[in-house]
């Protein structure tokens, strides 16, 4: 069978690093035949790695859009405000569509993206990797088999990391609500889609605290300049200091979004220059840096839920809470344990319970296989014709989102947010 054809919106990292890399991995599978980047470089290099014409290179989607469709599938990682105004057109345009998240920067927006492919009978896959990764199918389908009873609680976290967060989230494109999403929406939509899709459920209401309590201007060091290589008095000490972490042998993520060159020299210069130099504390960044969830699904599931910036490893966890046992694991360990009640090995109450285990590998590229299973995902359903299976997964992505967008109302006006009310 020939690969399916696909046209490119937004040829940056994940554009190039993730859909473009699995059509260079999986040229059989897929194929890129146009791509739409408003900055020159980023749009001629992904032509040059996938062979593309010039004729089917744009700079601006407005025009890409005026075309005939260029093939059957729109991949879309424009950034997080880009995604609805260049998504309906695509839609409209009669194009299926693999949409990064968060879907829409409104609760209104993702559900109008809804609406306007079910009124067209479009696919919609929105790149919620996790769903895809070994682990969490793993989990679900355990949940689903009823490994420990019907499910009272799921408690999730997600340890974003201290590096991470001030690389994506302080320094990087996500650090304002001008241009992104909110925290909870922009880095935990995954999460919010992961309890919606385990939850099995639609959401009654949610309560949230947190909020952006240490990269500010108040906590920099005395005398720290603008930009870490102006002479930083804390140089030595700061974990933040730009050097140490971009002008090291290392040039995989997250150094790679500092420049499409990442000689030594390239890099210095865009510390210097570019956002990634800059004091961590004098970003201007705006959003949160922790924040807590709780929500209560109308089927009776209750979610608790945390994301914080300040932890030394990135990794999620979870605990799915049953009436007949616990199933417990981070994805990062690659295994799964079940306790199942009233089957401890020192008895009733012993406490060194022998859980079973699971092991589950992660497979080939990034979130642990999840970049791979989710664009597969569309593949398959579009070889298929499978429009029942992606509009179920649709309307999952969909809930979660409005679960992340009214925990961000939440913990803003500071009470519960009844659902539909
Ligand atoms: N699913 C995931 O796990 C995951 C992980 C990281 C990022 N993301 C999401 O992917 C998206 C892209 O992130 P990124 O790191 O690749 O950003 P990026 O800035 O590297 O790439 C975005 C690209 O889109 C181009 N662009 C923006 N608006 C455009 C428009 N209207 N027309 C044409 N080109 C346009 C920019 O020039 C840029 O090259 C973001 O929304 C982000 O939230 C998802």
């Amino acid at each position: 069978m020939p690969p399916i054809d696909a046209v490119l919106i937004g040829a940056g990292q994940r554009g190039r690093d993730a859909f473009g890399a699995f059509a260079k991995r999986h040229p059989d599978e897929l194929r890129f035949v146009a791509v739409v980047d408003k900055d020159e470089s980023k749009r001629k290099k992904f032509a040059q790695d996938h062979g593309i014409s010039n004729e089917n290179c744009f700079s601006d989607s407005a025009e890409f859009f005026q075309h005939p469709p260029l093939a059957p599938i729109c991949f879309n990682a424009t950034m997080d405000r880009e995604h609805l105004p260049t998504a309906l057109p695509a839609l409209e345009k009669g194009y299926h569509l693999f949409l990064e998240k968060p879907m829409a920067d409104t609760p209104d927006g993702c559900v109008k993206i809804r609406e306007e492919a079910n009124r067209r009978n479009l696919m919609v896959q929105i790149c919620h990797p996790l769903r895809f990764n070994r682990f969490y199918k793993k989990i679900k389908e355990l949940i689903d088999n009823g490994a420990v009873g019907r499910v009272i609680g799921l408690i999730m976290c997600e340890n974003v990391a201290y590096w991470h967060y001030a690389h994506s989230y302080v320094r990087g494109n996500w650090g304002r609500i001008e241009t992104a999403a909110p925290f909870i929406v922009s880095k935990c939509c995954h999460d919010m889609d992961i309890a919606a899709w385990l939850a099995d459920g639609t959401v009654e209401h949610v309560a949230s605290t947190g909020g952006l309590s240490f990269f500010i201007p108040e906590n920099a060091p005395a005398g720290a300049p603008d930009r870490c290589v102006n002479g930083c008095p804390a140089e030595m000490t700061c974990p933040y200091f730009a050097p140490a972490l971009y002008l090291t042998d290392y040039i995989e993520w997250p150094v790679t979004p500092l420049s499409l060159d990442l000689s030594l020299e390239s890099r210095r210069r865009a510390i210097e220059t570019g956002p990634y130099g800059r004091c961590v504390f004098k970003c201007g960044n705006n959003i949160a840096d922790h924040q807590v969830v709780i929500a209560g699904f109308k089927n009776g599931v209750a979610l608790n839920f945390s994301v914080f910036a300040h932890t030394f490893h990135p990794y999620r966890s979870i605990r799915v809470l049953g009436t007949e046992g616990e199933i417990a694991g981070h994805p990062e360990k690659a295994d799964i344990k079940i306790f199942r009640f009233g089957q401890g090995a020192g008895g009733w109450f012993g406490d060194s319970p022998q859980p079973e285990t699971i092991a589950v590998e992660a497979e080939e590229g990034a979130h642990g296989g999840g970049d791979t299973g989710v664009i597969r995902n569309l593949l398959d359903c579009y070889r298929r014709g499978d429009y029942q299976a992606m509009k179920r997964s649709l309307d999952v992505a969909v809930e979660g989102h409005l679960l992340a967008f009214a925990a961000e109302s939440a913990r803003l006006e500071k009470r519960t947010i009844i659902m539909n009310a």
